[in-house]
């Protein structure tokens, strides 16, 4: 096969946009595909000053990198779970990236703070160790952007993660989750900041080549809590319906996106703005809360720790 700009030898070939590169032009082509992402959802705008939280794993490491070679100079933020060797690697190939493209991360060490790692501080919640960790997550995520005036948070969500999750909420019609999954969210002025999906439309086998071939080293491990059994089902259900029907993911997002713009225009209230609008605030902190204590707060408290929430700044 070769590659459609320059006639060598393809390396990469893309059934759902019908079409093959060479390493090259693949660079060239999935950069301009999250410009015009970008630019079409007004995920970035000017004056704009956002923070991309890194995981370590491909996606958060690849977008951090092409916001970099775009002119777009973003922080980072990390929050370590203390899932042993995974966590340590993880932040490694953090600190290379940081130091690569020159930017600070800011890191939130879990054990420090909870004196325990996210699987103990889980089960002293009686809750399952990702459900704790997305808590922890959400909450840290927004304090680094409410304290150090970053009004957008940029995460590596790609088309997979999102076809997956919707196709879930369709499939038991989740009503409360399913107009949830913007690539976008407003923000809720003072208690909690924008956010967005920059990879929204990118397959996680598009946003894996950009890695390797851009010499982006990330971690091949998955957190060991973080997928559950019925994703990676729903996961490869869309992959044989992709072998089959390429673009169908595609289609399946972009259909998504284009009800939610519909439905957002013709009733232009509260609950479109997605899971991004704060019930009510914590008594103790002042950050976003369904009532009484945030999770955050009910957890220190239940651990008999006074409240903190310090962050390690590296680079
Ligand atoms: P996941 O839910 O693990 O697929 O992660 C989705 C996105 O959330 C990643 O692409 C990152 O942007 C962000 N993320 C996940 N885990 C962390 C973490 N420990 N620290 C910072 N950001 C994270
Ligand atoms: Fe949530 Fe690992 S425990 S990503
Ligand atoms: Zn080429
Ligand atoms: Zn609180």
């Amino acid at each position: 096969m070769k590659c459609r700009v320059c006639g060598e030898t393809a390396s990469i070939a893309l059934r759902s946009h019908k079409t093959a590169f060479c390493d090259t032009h693949f660079l060239i082509f999935f950069e301009k595909r999250v410009q015009t992402t970008i630019r079409r959802y007004g995920l970035i705008r000017a004056g704009d000053r956002p923070i991309v939280a890194v995981s370590g794993g491909k996606d958060s490491l690849s977008l951090w990198a092409l916001l970099q070679r775009m002119g777009i100079a973003a922080d980072g933020i990390y929050v370590n779970l203390g899932i042993g060797d995974y966590s340590r690697v993880s932040l490694e190939k953090i600190k290379a990236v940081a130091d690569a493209i020159g930017r600070k991360v800011h890191i939130f060490h879990v054990p420090a703070t909870f004196q325990r790692d996210i699987t103990e501080v889980a089960k002293v919640l009686r809750r399952a160790p990702c459900s704790a960790c997305g808590m922890i997550k959400r909450y840290v995520m927004n304090k680094i952007c409410i304290e150090k005036g970053y009004n957008l948070l940029l995460t590596g969500h790609n088309l997979d993660d999102e076809a997956a999750a919707l196709f879930g909420n369709v499939l038991y019609w989740k009503k409360e989750y399913l107009w949830k999954k913007d690539i976008s969210l407003e923000e809720d002025e003072g208690h909690l900041s924008r956010k967005a999906k920059p990879f929204f439309l990118c397959s996680e086998r598009e946003v894996a080549a950009y890695a390797i071939i851009s010499g982006i080293d990330y971690i091949y491990e998955e957190c060991p809590f973080s997928k559950g059994a019925k994703t990676i089902t729903y996961k490869n259900i869309l992959g044989s319906i992709e072998e089959s029907s390429p673009g169908t993911k595609l289609m399946f997002i972009k259909g998504y996106l284009k009800e939610l713009e519909e439905i957002k225009r013709s009733s232009p209230h509260e609950g479109f703005r997605g899971s991004n609008a704060g019930t009510g605030y914590c008594g103790a902190c002042g950050y976003p809360s369904g009532g009484g204590l945030c999770g955050y707060c009910r957890t220190l408290e239940k651990l008999e720790i006074p409240y903190s929430a310090e962050f390690e700044e590296y680079g």
